[in-house]
């Protein structure tokens, strides 16, 4: 079986004084455990150089939570993926509901993006997800289906390597709220498919398909242990250290 992918994101939390603490007090709960996965931490930008400080001493990766898909200019207030790089970075997400919601990014955008993430050479986190309201109209397939073929159109088969799907049912997002194993893996098989149609099997292999939403640690050994679940992208229970250990010692153990 691949490796796990457990990654955390911090959304607006944790400016760097708490992003500090929060690296000290994994690096001492992870110190001394081998991992075999791989782990990722995706802060507030003004917190990276502090997290890639931070988790110098364990095996963990650090990424971003957005960029302009342009290279420099007037664009106030972002940022561009070559700067993310050069602070350390290794992954990219992109096209978070709460990004497609709040900031209007559609699909296009976020294919934008994509691509010029993984022509930058760093992973893509490309998010996709169902609002509620979908999924009750019986929906969420060609929803899905949808926001990934923008992305798919915008790429090609060899930039697999580079990409990680995060499927992240909206309604499951801070609500407390998981979609069930089931659901879950039901979702994840049709994702794969689509790759495998769309790229063939070898590389849509290559791709990793995460699952989002409320994971935390008393979910995440039966939410991993479906067979087309290749790791979580965290939000709430990443910002506490105990947690999020707790999750990465549970994909230990289940690999
Ligand atoms: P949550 O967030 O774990 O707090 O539901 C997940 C995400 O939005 O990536």
């Amino acid at each position: 079986m691949s490796k796990f992918l457990i990654a955390g994101n911090w959304k607006m939390n944790a400016g760097l004084e708490e992003a500090q603490n929060l690296c000290e007090e994994l690096s001492g709960r992870l110190k001394g455990i081998e991992i075999t996965n791989e782990v990722l931490i995706c802060p507030p930008s003004i917190s990276i150089s502090t997290v890639v400080k931070g988790v110098e001493n364990i095996s963990v990766k650090v990424g971003a939570q957005n960029v302009h898909f342009e290279d420099n200019g007037a664009f106030t207030g972002e940022i561009s993926t070559e700067m993310v790089k050069g602070s350390g970075c290794t992954h990219i997400i992109v096209g978070h509901s709460e990004r497609r919601e709040f900031f209007h990014e559609d699909d296009q955008t976020v294919g934008l993006k994509t691509k010029k993430i993984v022509d930058s050479g760093l992973t893509a986190i490309v998010c996709v997800g169902e609002k509620l309201d979908q999924r009750n109209n019986g929906d969420q397939e060609s929803v899905v289906m949808n926001q990934l073929d923008a992305v798919l159109n915008s790429i090609t088969r060899n930039h697999a390597p580079n990409i990680v799907v995060a499927y992240e049912p909206v309604w499951a997002i801070g609500t407390g709220e998981t979609a069930s194993p089931e659901q879950a893996q039901s979702m994840h098989l049709f994702i794969k498919s689509l790759l495998k149609e769309r790229w063939g099997s070898a590389r849509a292999d290559e791709v990793k398909v995460l699952y989002g939403g409320s994971m935390k640690p008393g979910n995440a050994e039966e939410l991993l242990s479906q067979l087309d679940v290749d790791g979580g992208l965290i939000g709430g229970a990443s910002l506490d250290a105990e947690s999020f250990s707790e999750i990465i010692t549970i994909a230990e153990k289940l690999s």
